[in-house]
């Protein structure tokens, strides 16, 4: 079967192919109709002559409806794409009613109408960038010795805190969605050492910002004698290598998407900046904030932060308070853990969490019950520390997030198929 992008690209003229596609937009006039037809791979203009077989045919489609067509191949350089296709042949599988998408619609109407809205090329090349993000994502791991390995969904207890926990009726007991496969993933490093997993993570964000959904893909990994910069330097990896795969594959789409790569390809050559905490604080009193020392980092603070850097950065080792109670404690000032964000450039902010664990089982009972948590729901936790505890960091890439970064879009939904926020369960 040929693809448009084939027809487009490779030398066609004068033969005859067979595309299928929908129809972008139609055009009738008295002796010609104009299809322009699009498949996943790009649009070509097919036209129909009056006089000729399939005009009857050609006359019924409407915008969106959906055919094949044979024809011949004409170079034109009026054409979008340099090529023309003369229609011999026309099989209809569906005529559309009149479409409701036009442009100019609001971004509420666009989302209700997403399943519609899916078959534009921008967001068909949001889901190209997407789909590259994901497979350099296991390619990533899988060429680095990692194995991949799944938790449950349904959860006993929080790993991030109470405050976002969605919780589901199990045959009468409580039961949560997971917020991140971190505790399990604990366990399971102490047999495999190296880890990831991608999956899907639920937070009951009541906060309605830019970068926040109640489902999200999460890249999680978990690695065994890691201390925190051993951690950060594989984030750094693995998103370079993410970043390498998208200019590789997906030029097109970024140019459809508009976007300006300097600071992707920049990313790509420098080290990524590790600055402590206190640092950031003063990076953002400089851009014209005024926090306090011991504030949370949130979406506003760290637009502001990272919206004149050109290279993402580590953002590492905050105030204990600020940290769910898993982080290890700095050794030379227990009252910072051993943390570290990695902040995405050009406004984006978090795009990791991640740092070293406590592997000591008083300091970890310490924790749980300074911060409120039932000892009794951690006891499977704290026997990792029970037997043989080693030093080990992980980190959680939201996926999406990054997804939002690499194509500059203004809101995480735009980053995925069908998004689920606080208001949006349909479609
Ligand atoms: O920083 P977080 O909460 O860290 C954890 O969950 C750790 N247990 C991960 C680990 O060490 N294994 O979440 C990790 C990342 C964030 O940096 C963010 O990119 C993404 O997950 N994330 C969200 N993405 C979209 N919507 C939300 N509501 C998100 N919450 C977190
Ligand atoms: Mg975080």
């Amino acid at each position: 079967m040929v693809f448009i992008e084939d027809v487009l690209s490779a030398d066609y003229t004068g033969k005859t192919v067979t595309l299928r596609g929908f129809a972008n937009s139609v055009r009738k006039g008295k002796n010609n109709i104009f299809i322009m037809l699009r498949d996943p791979t790009g649009i070509i203009q097919c036209v129909s002559h009056s006089g000729e077989a399939p005009f009857e045919e050609a006359d019924r489609i409407t915008r969106e409806s959906s055919l094949e067509v044979e024809g011949t191949v004409r170079q034109d350089q009026r054409a979008e794409g340099g090529y023309e296709l003369s229609i011999s042949r026309i099989k209809i599988f569906g005529i559309a009613e009149p479409f409701p998408l036009k442009s100019g619609h609001n971004k509420v109407f666009l989302f209700d109408n997403r399943h519609l809205w899916f078959r534009s090329i921008r967001v068909t090349s949001v889901m190209k960038v997407r789909s590259t993000v994901f497979e350099s994502i296991h390619s990533f791991f899988r060429e680095n010795g990692f194995y991949e390995i799944q938790s449950p969904s349904f959860v006993g207890s929080s790993v991030e805190g109470g405050a976002t926990l969605f919780s589901v009726d199990y045959f009468g007991r409580k039961a949560f969605l997971t917020q991140s496969w971190q505790l399990y993933a604990e366990a399971m490093v102490n047999s495999l050492w190296k880890i990831y997993t991608v999956a899907p993570s639920f937070r009951a964000e009541k906060s309605r910002t830019w970068r926040h959904l109640t489902e999200f893909w999460h890249a999680e990994a978990e690695v065994a004698f890691a201390g925190n910069d051993d951690i950060m330097d594989i984030e750094e990896k693995l998103i370079k290598y993410i970043i390498k795969g998208v200019l590789e594959k997906n030029r097109r789409e970024l140019q459809v998407l508009k976007r300006d790569t300097t600071v992707l390809e920049n990313t790509l050559r420098t080290p990524f900046p590790r600055m402590r905490y206190e640092e950031v604080i003063d990076l953002a009193n400089k851009n014209g904030l005024k926090l306090d020392y011991g504030a949370d980092l949130g979406s506003d603070e760290e637009r502001v932060i990272t919206s004149k850097l050109d290279v993402p950065i580590f953002s590492v080792n905050y105030p204990k308070k600020l940290k769910p109670f898993y982080h290890k404690p700095d050794p030379n000032d227990p009252s910072h853990v051993l943390c570290n964000d990695l902040l995405a450039p050009e406004g984006y902010g978090e795009i990791i969490g991640a740092g070293q664990r406590i592997d000591d089982k008083d300091t970890l009972i310490d924790r749980i019950k300074e911060e409120g948590l039932n000892q009794k729901d951690y006891e499977w936790y704290i026997d990792l520390r029970r037997y043989g505890s080693i030093p080990h960091s992980g980190f959680g890439l939201g996926v999406d997030r990054l997804v939002m970064w690499i194509c500059k879009l203004p809101h995480i939904a735009y980053a995925v198929p069908f998004p689920r926020t606080m208001r949006r369960l349909f479609p």
